[in-house]
């Protein structure tokens, strides 16, 4: 068990009752107002484009790392209905370096979607809004209470843990019942009057709790509004919430690319399968190791191929270790077949045209390496 502590059971009760925590959600909108993040891009609108835009890149993702890009999607698709229009190439380039690029296909269809089946105008509600590809619950939730004033409580990871620590819940999170009864506590714990105003500072108020003050690792309980209703604080080990069990355990993948080029610098590019690694992106070929690399290249081209070196890119839950091999290509010469099965897929792309590609973030900056032939 993490934290030394006894192993909770499905079913187990929290240690205190939502009900003892009515001041709760007035404390956390209070301090929203003066100690809140209240100027954030996505933040003094009611536009359920400009905050679902924003809450999709901000799963998983920093703030920090989300200003620039949710500007540049803004500038290119200031409506939903030109997000709708665009080819996915584009929509894969400008979300290129930001991950998780099932995001940015979801993005894609969801504008879509909005625009066939609900007539260029986002749904009003939490539950419509999680019909949508890409919307989960939380996301659902902090779309309608932050545009609509829904009273409908979000649950992401920053939520999941302030809550669990004022609460003092400390049944196993991978239970699903747990996980459920969780979602009920933070229903109850809503506000429940002048939801209009309230719900957008309060599921606010929740997200930057979590972001400044109830940190995973050091919580900086002396500054929180909420310490005197807190449980996890009570208890002087509020570092022991939320518990969750079942670690996701960390995976290593070996891939050997292919860095064919031309003499006129142009390299061979080809759009993954939608499903699997970097789906729907630009790539160089991609082998599952050197040999296979070897064994789809031509005999002639063996000696004009050299290894690269070796380098790691770290994802959320795996290591890549990827060995580039470069590989000059004449100049009238065509991409083998066995290599590329789909000639439609692939093509020659000059240095200039790789910026308006979506590429892999790792490909991008290996390629931005000059490797003279
Ligand atoms: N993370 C998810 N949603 C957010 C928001 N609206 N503001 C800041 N961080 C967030």
């Amino acid at each position: 068990m993490p934290n030394g502590q006894p192993a909770p059971r499905e079913g187990d009760k929290p240690a205190i009752k939502p009900s003892n925590l009515s001041g709760l959600s007035s404390e956390i909108v209070r301090w929203q107002k003066t100690h809140g993040r209240n100027s954030l891009p996505w933040q003094n609108t009611r536009d359920p484009y400009r905050v679902w835009l924003s809450e999709i890149m901000l799963q998983q993702t920093q703030v920090a790392t989300v200003l620039d890009y949710y500007a540049r999607f803004l500038l290119r698709f200031p409506a939903v209905s030109d997000l709708a229009a665009a080819a996915q190439d584009e929509v894969m380039a400008l979300w290129s370096g930001l991950g998780y690029y099932s995001r940015a296909r979801n993005l894609h269809r969801c504008a879509q979607d909005v625009m066939v089946l609900h007539a260029g105008q986002f749904p009003r509600t939490a539950e419509q809004l999680q019909s949508l590809p890409g919307i989960g619950r939380s996301t659902a939730a902090a779309i309608a209470s932050f545009c609509f004033g829904e009273r409908v409580a979000i649950l992401d990871g920053n939520a999941k843990r302030v809550l669990a620590r004022v609460i003092g819940f400390s049944a196993d999170l991978a239970q699903s019942g747990n996980e459920r009864a969780l979602w009920d506590m933070a229903t109850d714990l809503l506000p429940d009057q002048d939801l209009p105003e309230v719900m957008p500072r309060y599921t606010q108020g929740l997200m930057d709790l979590g972001a400044t003050i109830c940190l995973l690792r050091q919580p900086q309980c002396l500054q929180c509004p909420v310490q005197k209703l807190c449980r996890g604080f009570a208890t002087g080990e509020p570092g022991n919430y939320p518990v969750k069990t079942r670690k996701l355990k960390r995976s290593a993948q070996a891939l050997s690319l292919l860095w064919a080029q031309k003499p006129d610098g142009s390299v061979w590019l080809e759009k993954r399968p939608t499903s699997g690694i970097w789906g729907g992106l630009y790539c160089l070929p991609v082998f599952e190791s050197d040999d296979a690399l070897k064994a789809h290249l031509p005999q002639p081209l063996h000696a004009r191929l050299e290894a690269l070196p070796h380098f790691v890119h770290v994802l959320t839950h795996k290591d890549l270790h990827l060995s580039p091999w470069i590989a000059g290509f004449q100049a009238a010469q065509a991409m083998p077949k066995a290599i590329s099965t789909d000639a439609s897929a692939g093509a020659w792309f000059s240095a200039l045209a790789w910026p308006g590609l979506g590429l892999p973030a790792p490909i991008r900056k290996l390629l931005a390496q000059d490797a003279s032939l």
